[in-house]
């Protein structure tokens, strides 16, 4: 189960930027961590931070398979999942079992009493996709069922939002896709579920040798990079995210090849000297949030008749763009000023699993390729917003009749 090498950062591009004067700050501010992480927790839980919740889901894999006595454990989780999170669980003595969702991303129960009739779960996942509050009942169950672990991946949850954190064993934030820092995941466990088996300290010994195993230096030239990266993007900030348009015609143009490149296993003090500067005004970039969806999803109206607007609902991560058409890709090219004036992407990168197996995963499959995303997160400006609220306009009075 050693497959720390290579561990990478996230996905530079579509996430916030630290103006350089918080960055400034935050090299010199003392930081008080139980007050960072105040926001995630309920009253008495445990947590852990880590680099990337890919990290917490190994660490959970990693102490259920030292629970064990057989050769491997299984893992149930969706279809429609991102399979770069997956690399440090693909190992020989991990099954990975992709159960199907549907068209809203729930769970769907078939397919989970499909894969029940051959095996039995160590650990359940259910995502709440986009940052939107799913109902967990059935997995729960199922779960509670089957003496598994039960594990709420709220990496795309800026913050928890309802029943989230009061429901699973374990419980996954990424808060390093919502905020300007270098990396940052917490994984969370309520005190209620705590118990021999899921042990603290068992967990934290194995993070202890995992971090022994791994190499500071090639984290600190990473964080000097993220540093170096984040100053140039502030000085030519609207050039950098405009330029990050989407290449319509091969979702695969948009993974990032240094996604994987290295980012070990530490938290760096600079996240949370960030966040602990970002702290006082963590509801107004909450409300910032929420005004940029809105504005979002009132131009994506103009485009889609059909458009939904959710910003009311919860707090998005990334707004999806489809149109009910045989040929997406070809409305993309007809919409394509449109979409070069704003980040955009295909999500997720689908596990080999699934893409082997079109038939059994039709839905996870045709929602990858038919559903653009627009990452909404704290640094986009006004400016941007305008611009592409502007060529909205200008496309829909081009092509109205
Ligand atoms: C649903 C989901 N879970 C887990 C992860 C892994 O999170 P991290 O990037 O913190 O490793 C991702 C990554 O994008 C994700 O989309």
């Amino acid at each position: 189960m050693n497959r720390l090498k290579n561990f990478s950062l996230g996905k530079p591009g579509y996430t916030p930027i630290p103006s350089i004067q918080l960055l400034i700050k935050s090299l010199f501010t003392e930081y008080d961590l139980d007050k960072v992480t105040s926001p995630w927790l309920n009253y008495a839980d445990q947590y852990l931070w880590l680099s990337r919740s890919s990290l917490s889901l190994y660490l959970i894999a990693k102490l259920r398979f030292d629970l064990t006595r057989s050769k491997s454990i299984n893992i149930f989780l969706p279809d429609f999942f991102c399979n770069e999170a997956l690399s440090l669980v693909r190992t020989n003595d991990i099954n990975l079992y992709f159960y199907n969702v549907n068209s809203n991303l729930e769970p769907i129960k078939e397919s989970v009493y499909n894969l029940l009739e051959h095996s039995i779960p160590d650990i359940i996942i259910q995502v709440h996709y986009f940052g939107e509050n799913f109902d967990c009942s059935f997995l729960r169950n199922t779960a509670n069922k089957y003496h598994s672990w039960f594990v709420e991946d709220a990496t795309h949850m800026i913050f928890p939002q309802g029943n989230v954190g009061k429901v699973g064993d374990f419980i996954l934030y990424s808060p390093y896709k919502h905020f300007p820092i270098p990396n940052g995941a917490l994984l969370v466990i309520p005190k209620s579920k705590l118990t021999d088996s899921i042990n603290f300290k068992h967990l934290l010994k194995n993070l202890e040798d995992i971090q022994s195993s791994s190499s500071r230096s090639s984290q600190t030239q990473t964080l000097l990079k993220w540093i170096i990266k984040r100053i140039i993007q502030n000085i030519v900030q609207n050039r950098s995210v405009l330029s990050s348009n989407i290449s319509i015609g091969n979702q695969h143009d948009n993974i990032n090849p240094s996604y994987v490149s290295s980012c070990g296993t530490r938290v760096y003090k600079l996240s949370f000297r960030i966040l602990f500067n970002l702290y006082p005004s963590f509801s107004q970039l909450v409300h910032r949030k929420r005004l940029i969806s809105f504005k979002i999803y009132q131009a994506l109206s103009k485009i889609n008749n059909n458009y939904k607007d959710q910003s009311s609902n919860y707090i998005t991560h990334m707004i999806p763009y489809s149109n009910n058409t045989t040929d997406f890709f070809q409305i993309l090219k007809i919409q394509e000023t449109i979409w070069s004036k704003f980040p955009t992407l295909f999500w997720p990168d689908l596990p080999p699993e699934v893409l082997a197996n079109p038939s059994c995963h039709k839905v996870a499959i045709s929602r990858t390729m038919n559903t653009l995303y627009l990452p909404i997160h704290i640094s986009i400006t006004d400016s941007q917003i305008n611009a592409f609220l502007a060529t909205v306009d200008r496309h829909r009075s081009k092509n109205s009749p």
